[in-house]
């Protein structure tokens, strides 16, 4: 990928990558991390749930078979917990400094797990989300979409033979949401597109098929469009 210069123009922006899972997120923001680091770029960049000690306590929680019973809503308060501890520690504090805060998930994660997937009014989220993280929004959203069938085909059938069977160290080999029926995520993924066509201003949406490398370019290309950068 090209190293572009005007990546500091990034500088006090917070932008989050999210989408299903199996939509390769995780490389994605590595590739884009990269980019931006070369480009001369403070970045900060944080994992949802977790990125700090507290999160990741709860993180264990919502992953693992110690989460078995929890109500929806309590899914929902226990997500935003995490991000609460994520604003005041990372996010906050990173953005007032001049990085360029990447996210892996945030609140459109909640609003398409919890509220299109769980069925919990996305009203009911974002007034939580509003306190929770003190109103603190990302400039943009940026969505890496593909069919379900393809992100639990990359997922290996959504844990049977999951991409954790090589990682038992991540703890996360019975993760729970995986787990679930194929049409929560159906209904997963369009809670994702109907953000974007809800909150036009602050969402993008890229198509995740294909090589890893295109998508990269692609990611790189609509936050340049989307920031009005000058190469
Ligand atoms: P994920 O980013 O997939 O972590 P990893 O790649 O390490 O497994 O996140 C874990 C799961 O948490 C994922 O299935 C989505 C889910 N999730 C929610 O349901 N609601 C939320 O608000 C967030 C942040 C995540």
């Amino acid at each position: 990928m090209e190293d572009h210069p005007s990546w500091r123009a990034l500088a006090g922006k917070f932008i989050v990558l999210d989408g299903p899972d199996g939509c390769g997120k995780t490389t994605q923001l590595a590739l884009l991390e990269q980019n931006f680091r070369a480009g001369g770029v403070a970045v900060c960049r944080v994992r949802e749930p977790g990125g700090t000690p507290i999160g990741e306590q709860i993180r264990g929680l919502l992953l693992s078979s110690r989460g078995e019973g929890l109500h929806m809503r309590t899914e929902m308060l226990l997500y935003m917990a995490s991000r609460a501890q994520l604003v005041q520690e990372q996010i906050k504090p990173a953005l007032a400094n001049g990085q360029t805060v990447l996210a892996d998930r945030y609140t459109s994660s909640t609003l398409a797990y919890q509220g299109t997937g769980g069925g919990l009014p996305w009203n009911d989220i974002l007034a939580v989300a509003r306190a929770a993280t003190e109103n603190v929004q990302p400039d943009l959203t940026i969505i890496l979409d593909l069919p379900v069938d393809k992100a639990l085909a990359r997922l290996g059938n959504g844990g049977k033979n999951s991409k954790r069977r090589n990682q038992p160290q991540s703890g996360l080999f019975h993760d729970r949401i995986e787990q679930r029926t194929k049409s929560y995520h159906e209904n997963v993924r369009r809670g994702f597109l109907l953000q974007a066509e809800q909150f036009p201003d602050h969402y993008r949406i890229v198509r995740a098929l294909g090589d890893p490398g295109a998508v990269a370019e692609h990611v790189a290309e609509t936050i340049v469009n989307f920031f009005h950068l000058v190469p």
